[in-house]
């Protein structure tokens, strides 16, 4: 689909460390669009309504927390395949494994927090893609 669309968030490490201009050159750079942006500090009920998937798993709670700590900016970015071009844009969820080259690989590691801080979430499928737009981008 030539107009695909994915949810991107610069999460709140990417924000404090000056990586806003960075995270969305890649995208630029890759030759994906920029549909969409905002920049806000999200609350309890947005980010439980996003990670409802990991509602269950013992790192949800440190995740809510540490999204909350601060500034997010949430983009949406198109181009055909954009999904999954941006998931490998982004690299492997763990930053201590993820490729150089990528956002995660070159930008973050391990600091031995609860929850691991790794600069950007980008949608896993098209279903998640028009879910997390929805929460993120409401009409
Ligand atoms: P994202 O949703 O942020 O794009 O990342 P992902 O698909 O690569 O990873 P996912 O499994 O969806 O996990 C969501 C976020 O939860 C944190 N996480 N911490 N074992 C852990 O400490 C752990 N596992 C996941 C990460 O911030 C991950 O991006
Ligand atoms: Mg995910």
């Amino acid at each position: 689909m030539s107009n695909e669309k994915t949810l991107v968030l610069i999460k709140p490490d990417g924000v404090r460390r000056g990586l806003v201009g960075e995270v969305i050159s890649r995208i630029e750079s890759k030759g994906y669009l920029i549909e969409q942006s905002r920049m806000f500090t999200a609350d309890r009920a947005l980010l439980e309504d996003h990670y409802a998937e990991h509602k269950d798993k013992p790192f949800y709670e440190p995740l809510v927390e540490f999204m909350m700590s601060g500034p997010i900016v949430a983009i949406v970015a198109s181009g055909n395949r954009v999904i999954e071009g941006f998931r490998s844009l982004a690299g492997a969820t763990d930053p201590t494994l993820a490729a150089p080259g990528t956002i995660r690989g070159d930008l973050a590691r391990d600091q031995g927090t609860k929850v691991v801080q790794n600069i950007v979430h980008g949608s896993d499928s098209s279903e998640s893609a028009v879910r997390e737009i929805a929460i993120f981008f409401p009409k």
